[in-house]
């Protein structure tokens, strides 16, 4: 990829920024220079390079470090994958070590000595290909998964185990957290890839017309059958059948399509011949299948058949920063990849306090929707749909605020949260906050709230 290798030097000193230039303009990689916190922005924000060296005591804080900082944590909030090495003077341990707590990714110590700076840098750019390989796992179709998490990291060892042989394969996830996407992956990583992957999607479809969906049927099979059709086994020959919501599939195909699963071999509907098809089967649910097996709704020897190997597709919630990166994948790709847009920061703390019921899903259509409704180039809480919610904390951390300022912001976030928790209904939320109708009134009033009964 071509922004792969670009390093950003940040120092506001000309000298050491001359020899850094020289010393590290033989790397493979392009250099770019900044003197102060502000162009080191604005060309971060630009050019998106991977690596960065940051000097700390950046003007106006040329002996602190509050600058460089600052610099930093806006750097990974723009990109958390960014590989920032902080540059300190002698003094200044603490400070680099509040950095690496920031998420800086190693830190130096002046004076420089080139050669082994270069070795940093040069790790950090391996490091940056290494995580850029496996966050992204791309088919031959191009489609990415990302996921950086431990979790995502196992699913992603399954894909590429599982690819290399025929073994069935379920998937289950809620809704919108990238089963299908794992299905095709795994189809484009097979030796299949050349042939289609065939979906087939059981739930909706009517139960009597999901025999000759499936299995095809010959002419004069039933009335309006003019001429002999192949069902979607068929046309999954040599290639990947994908069975999606499986769950949902009614119990007299489940002894049909076990059948299959035994013999590889299907009937068209009114046909007496015997017709062998070559097709890897991956099947995917959001139903607990387990439950379905128990109130008998789904065939215990077809789960056996199916389940093989079971990938888990955690939610969204459980992905620890892999939602900060996806929210950021889905802005770069939405947005064509400009970077005329950013999350400002109370829309990634928005981002991070929403449950995402829909997931992956839901969180790629807010995307959207918030690159559409955005005025400016930051995106706020209201152009993704969400609330700020338990803004405070931050703003506790980062300046003085009066006990009454904390109180009501506090306030505020209660009321909105039992207002959004009892969907607007203020006799309950009310009562679940412990104050009276009028008093839950007056607070609504007093903090500009509405409810919005859903
Ligand atoms: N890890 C991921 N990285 C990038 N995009 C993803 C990821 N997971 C899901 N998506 C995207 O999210 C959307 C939903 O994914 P997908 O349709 O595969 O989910 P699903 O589990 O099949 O959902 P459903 O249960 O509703 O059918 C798709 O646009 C997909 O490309
Ligand atoms: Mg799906």
């Amino acid at each position: 990829m071509f922004l792969m290798n670009k390093l950003l030097i940040v120092d506001d000193n000309e000298e050491v920024r001359r020899q850094l230039k020289w010393g590290l303009s033989r790397g493979n990689y392009e250099l770019l220079l900044a003197r102060n916190g502000e162009e080191a922005l604005k060309m971060f924000k630009k050019s998106s390079p991977r690596v960065v060296t940051l000097d700390l005591g950046l003007p106006p804080d040329e002996n602190g470090v509050s600058e460089g900082l600052r610099c930093l944590s806006e750097m990974l909030r723009y990109n958390p994958l960014a590989k920032v090495i902080v540059i300190t003077g002698n003094e200044e341990h603490g400070a680099a070590l509040e950095a690496v707590t920031y998420g800086a990714y190693d830190y130096y110590k002046k004076p420089i000595d080139l050669s082994e700076l270069k070795v940093i840098v040069e790790r950090a750019f391996h490091l940056q290909r290494l995580e850029e390989e496996n966050r992204s796992l791309r088919g031959s179709s191009g489609n990415g998964i990302v996921g950086d998490c431990q979790s995502m990291q196992m699913v992603f060892e399954q894909i590429r185990k599982v690819a290399n042989s025929d073994v069935p394969v379920l998937i289950t996830g809620e809704s919108g957290t990238g089963k299908e996407l794992v299905a095709k992956a795994i189809h484009h990583r097979s030796a299949r890839a050349r042939h289609e992957m065939v979906s087939i999607n059981c739930g909706a479809i009517p139960e009597n017309l999901l025999e000759s969906e499936l299995f095809g049927y010959e002419k004069g099979a039933y009335t309006g059958a003019v001429k002999t059709t192949k069902g979607k086994v068929e046309f999954a020959d040599k290639g990947t059948l994908f069975l999606d919501e499986i769950g949902e599939m009614p119990l007299s195909l489940q002894v049909k399509l076990l059948r299959f699963l035994q013999e590889m071999v299907i009937t068209r509907v009114g046909g007496r011949e015997d017709i062998k098809v070559d097709t890897r089967i991956i099947a995917a649910t959001n139903i607990n299948i387990e439950s379905a097996m128990a109130d008998n709704r789904f065939r215990e020897d077809l789960y056996y058949r199916i389940g093989v190997v079971n990938i888990v597709l955690p939610p969204l919630r459980d992905r620890g920063s892999d939602l900060m990166l996806l929210a950021n994948y889905f802005l770069k790709s939405v947005s064509g990849g400009s970077g005329a847009r950013r999350f400002g920061e109370e829309a990634v703390m928005s981002i991070l306090n929403h449950d995402w019921p829909g997931n992956i899903r839901e969180l790629e259509n807010r995307v959207k929707r918030a690159v559409i409704m955005a005025s400016g180039a930051e995106i706020l809480p209201e152009d993704l749909g969400l609330k700020v919610g338990g803004n405070y904390r931050r703003r506790l951390a980062e300046e003085d605020v009066t006990l009454k300022e904390a109180r009501n912001m506090l306030e505020r976030d209660i009321v909105e949260q039992a207002l959004e928790r009892y969907s607007g209904n203020i006799v309950k939320a009310a009562q679940a906050i412990g104050v009276s109708r009028p008093t839950f009134y007056d607070l609504m009033n007093k903090h500009n709230l509405k409810s919005e009964g859903r």
